[in-house]
């Protein structure tokens, strides 16, 4: 399949239970997920802990999912090299903290694994815009990073729409991913913005079985 032709639910394992992050894996595993979403946060640029490249290394070894690093980290370059070494599949940074992004996006590249950049509920896409042809992945966050369980800010989707014009216009071949408040009642104004990468942590693992299925057919990554 295409990168940019697919349609993916990622469940945040950021809602799992912390002592046992294996299990909420397994649970994306055995629910037939293709992708895991892994927060990582530096209590700086956004004000909570979560856990670092060793979570990840060990994870790794427990799992054959695609494992979407999410850096919420004020000086993400200092940490590319552990979370590249940890087995990331993709590894999406932040533009509002103040470095080299452009060189970050290369060194994501040069290890041969898919790179992605974020921007906060209030972020401007604008500044995206140099990086659209090298970047995989363009993640809009749709709450304020930093807890799970919050409301899905819905004028996000504007920075959605927006953006698919341009990757129809310009033939280019980012996935678009909306992080944060994601529930089965969001996903259809996020497919009609162009979203094709659902993270959820709060309302995936509270769903049984049944439910966590459905949502994904509403994504329609089955
Ligand atoms: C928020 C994180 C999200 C979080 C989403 O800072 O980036 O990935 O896990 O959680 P829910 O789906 O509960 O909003
Ligand atoms: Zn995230």
């Amino acid at each position: 399949m295409e990168w940019n032709s697919k349609k993916i639910l990622a469940p945040s394992i950021l809602a799992g239970n912390h002592a046992n992050l294996c299990e909420a894996l397994k649970i994306a595993e055995d629910d037939g997920r293709k992708w895991v979403h892994l927060d990582i946060m530096d209590g700086h640029f956004v004000p909570n802990l979560s856990f670092g490249p060793q979570t990840v290394a060990d994870l790794r070894k427990e799992s054959g999912l695609f494992f979407d690093v999410h850096l919420m980290l004020d000086q993400p370059y200092l940490y590319l090299e552990p979370f590249i070494q940890a087995g990331s599949d993709l590894i999406s940074i932040h533009l509002e903290p103040q470095y080299d992004h452009g060189q970050a996006i290369d060194v994501i590249k040069a290890a041969g694994i898919r790179a992605g950049l974020v921007i906060n509920p209030a972020t401007e896409m604008d500044g995206l815009l140099p990086f659209l042809a090298s970047v995989d992945l363009i993640l809009l966050m749709t709450v304020n990073p930093g807890f799970g369980g919050q409301s899905f800010m819905e004028p996000v989707l504007r920075k959605a729409s927006r953006l698919s014009e341009i990757r129809e216009a310009e033939g280019l071949n980012f996935l678009l991913e909306v992080d944060g408040g994601v529930g089965p009642g969001q996903v259809d104004a996020c497919l009609d913005a162009g979203v094709d990468v659902f993270v959820a942590g709060t309302a995936y693992f509270r769903e049984d079985e049944d439910g966590r299925r459905k949502f994904a057919e509403k994504v329609g990554e089955n």
